[in-house]
């Protein structure tokens, strides 16, 4: 063969890995709106950085006539290329071939980047789409999913890795990105489910659409398996790229530093003003959030799950934290077992990956009642005391108002060693609210009285001038200042530049063992 005939070869396979499963299976893709796994890798980095590898291999399974259809790549593309210029290792899965089904040596191309990124301290990223384990591969295939949740967890804490479901996932294919830190859904084109509605009938007897059971909404709204719910496949990977400018490639790296822009005026001149005097009446917690951090810099996690506690991705003064917030506007900004989870699992994220954490604070206390306690509140609960406590990444807590009970302890408190904790002037540090404090210490006395209603207002008075403010805290440096809320911006960047070089520590252990 002459030289230019093995050039000539080369070019042909290129040609052919471009192929995927087919014109037609492509148009099918296309017409349910979704993108191509390489059309979604392109999208997903910057332009020309892709370097694909193992776009040669194809299954070795010859069963059910397998031996006759073979495509180059065997339904998934892997590799690696940069986002804002940094490296990511990435894996697409190709609908178009067996359903992106995982066989055997689909699996190994996935481990193959995986091994890649943890001994380079690199992040993965999974594109799933895919009806699970090759149905033709038996075992074979099995063995594979369980090669790749193997390396998910080890890969855990160690490298970001973060997973977007953009096609039908059912079986293994969910299992994977369950282990990784966050999940984006497309909206009406992404399903997740360990077993699809036809089973779900058979065994049940309930009727379910796909949507309904799995879809974007669902498990963005219901079940808090997804971080992230998008309109589309385009949407879905700006927003990817997005969250990686907040998180430093691995657990050794420091944030990511991008000089970005003061608040808008009008959002900061309205802090000082933002607390309603009245304890009982709610106000916007994004509205606080966003008049302290770099404008337009708040990237929301979970915004539509357990909306009692916000958390997501902002930056001060152009670094990287992780912002943990209660929320008066819904439930009072109750603890709950929902908020608890979310904000536990987000406070790990962070501390993993040396994310310094800013906590704004108004919260009365966990959601009482049978629901909460049966469905055990007190080890949810107990999670996000936990998280907050194992944390040795910068600690920031502003108190903007009531801070009541346990939840005082477990939202990120100085006792469990923050760096700095504040409260604004409008701040109630206690063990409960003037009113449920009256009615239980009081009890006899205003029953006893004349005009009972008088007393109780009288007893209350008395209660709200002795604990419904910041100083008493003040007084046992269990606060380090009392702020105007004008004030928070700058001191808060100021904090994060002298704790940027913290050094703190856990007492040796294999690993913790966090109340599952
Ligand atoms: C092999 C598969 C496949 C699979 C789909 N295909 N799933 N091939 N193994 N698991 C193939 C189809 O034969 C078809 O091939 C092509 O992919 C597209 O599939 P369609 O059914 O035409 O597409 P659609 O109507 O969009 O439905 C998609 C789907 C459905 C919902 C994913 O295909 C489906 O239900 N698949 C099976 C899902 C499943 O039960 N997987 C096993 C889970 S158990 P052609 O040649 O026509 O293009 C599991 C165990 C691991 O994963 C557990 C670990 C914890």
């Amino acid at each position: 063969m002459e030289s230019n005939e093995k050039v000539e070869r080369l070019l042909e396979l290129r040609k052919e890995v471009l192929k995927g499963g087919g014109e037609a299976r492509i148009e099918k893709q296309h017409d349910k709106g979704k993108l191509t796994a390489r059309e979604r890798v392109n999208l997903l980095l910057d332009k020309g950085s892709f370097e694909e590898i193992d776009a040669f291999v194809t299954h070795r399974s010859t069963a059910f006539g397998l031996d006759k259809q073979k495509f180059l790549g065997d339904g998934v593309i892997t590799g690696f290329g940069k986002i804002h210029g940094k490296p990511v290792y990435v894996f697409s899965q190709d609908f178009t071939v067996f359903g992106g089904s995982l066989s055997e040596t689909h699996a190994e191309k996935i481990c193959k980047i995986m091994d890649l990124a943890i001994k380079n301290g690199i992040p993965v990223i999974g594109l799933n789409d895919s009806g699970g384990a090759r149905i033709q591969e038996g075992v074979t295939s099995l063995g594979g999913y369980a090669e790749v949740f193997w390396r998910n967890t080890m890969a855990s804490g160690v490298v970001p890795q973060i997973s977007a479901v953009m096609g039908p996932c059912a079986g293994g294919a969910v299992y994977s990105p369950a282990l990784t830190d966050f999940i984006f859904m497309v909206e009406n084109t992404s399903y997740m489910f360990v077993t699809g509605p036809n089973v779900v009938k058979t065994v049940t007897h309930e009727e379910v659409t796909s949507e309904e059971l799995g879809g974007a909404q669902t498990h963005n709204t219901k079940s808090g398996v997804a971080h992230f719910a998008t309109p589309n496949d385009a949407v879905c990977l700006q927003d990817i790229r997005k969250l990686m400018s907040y998180i430093p490639q691995n657990c050794e790296e420091k944030v990511p530093n991008i000089p970005s822009k003061d608040p808008d005026s009008a959002k900061a001149k309205a802090l000082d003003s933002i607390v309603p005097l009245n304890p009982n009446k709610p106000y916007d917690m994004h509205d606080v959030i966003q008049g302290i951090v770099d404008k337009d810099s708040f990237f929301e996690v979970q915004k539509d799950y357990a909306e009692s506690i916000i958390v997501g991705f902002a930056r001060l003064g152009g670094r990287s934290v992780g912002v943990v917030a209660n929320q008066p506007l819904s439930m009072a900004g109750v603890l709950g077992i929902r908020s608890s989870l979310k904000g536990a699992r987000f406070v790990r994220f962070c501390d993993a990956f040396n994310i310094p954490l800013v906590v704004f604070e108004d919260v009365p206390g966990f959601l009482p009642g049978t629901d909460q306690e049966w469905g055990g509140i007190i080890k949810h609960g107990a999670k996000l005391l936990y998280a907050f406590c194992e944390a040795t990444v910068p600690k920031m807590t502003v108190i903007t108002r009531k801070a009541y009970g346990g939840a005082y302890d477990v939202m990120n408190s100085k006792h469990i060693r923050a760096d700095y904790n504040v409260a604004w002037p409008t701040a109630e540090i206690a063990v409960m609210g003037t009113k449920g404090a009256v009615e239980i210490i009081f009890r006899k006395e205003i029953s006893k009285a004349d005009d009972p209603a008088a007393k109780q207002k009288e007893l209350e008075a008395e209660y709200s001038e002795e604990f419904a403010h910041p100083y008493k805290a003040a007084a046992r440096g269990f606060i380090d200042d009392v702020i105007l809320p004008s004030e928070t911006r700058e001191k808060l960047i100021k904090m994060l530049e002298v704790t940027q070089h913290k050094v703190d520590s856990v007492p040796k252990k294999k690993h913790d063992n966090l109340p599952l």
